[in-house]
């Protein structure tokens, strides 16, 4: 890498790879989620993500590169960690607790990666994949709230 444009297509590449990861890793979360209202959030947050893996695909082909080549391995950890939390005997109501936090890392771990992708493009002039990823991070952000106010009011608390 010499230059900006070159690190962007770079973040690109790694988000692409961490979205790509989590389209695999969120019906595992689904089917090990208890909670309706939970399932729910997973279901519609992984219609999200496939729409965020389509964007990347959009924007590389704007810029001419491929997605593909980069392993995201912040989110293969995160991933793992959410896999442990599918794997661990415990009764339902932690199970949720905890796979909703797990979540909430994926979350602000893409947030703070979007939130780059966009001040990048935004130097770089690119202006309409700045806003394209901003869409994205937009959506982040609301899963995210979305989970914390599950969380807050009906999950901690069945598993207190
Ligand atoms: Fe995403
Ligand atoms: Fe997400």
């Amino acid at each position: 890498m010499k230059n900006l444009e070159d690190l962007f297509e770079h973040q690109l590449k790694d988000l692409y790879s961490a979205e790509s990861q989590l389209v695999d890793a969120i019906p595992k979360m689904i089917k090990s989620a208890h909670d309706s209202q939970l399932k729910k959030a997973f279901e519609n947050h992984l219609e999200e993500t496939k729409n965020h893996k389509k964007r990347l695909e959009e924007i590389c082909e704007e810029l001419s590169i491929k997605p593909t080549g980069e392993k995201c391995k912040g989110m293969e950890g995160l991933v793992k960690e959410a896999q442990s939390m599918i794997d661990e005997k415990t009764n339902d109501e932690v199970k949720d607790a905890g796979l909703i936090a797990d979540a909430q890392r994926v979350e602000h771990y893409e947030i703070s990666g979007y939130g780059t992708a966009v001040r990048f493009a935004k130097e770089l002039g690119h202006d309409s994949i700045a806003k394209k990823l901003q869409k994205t991070l937009d959506e982040e952000y609301n899963a995210d709230q979305k989970l914390d106010d599950l969380a807050e009011r009906r999950l901690n608390v069945k598993a207190k």
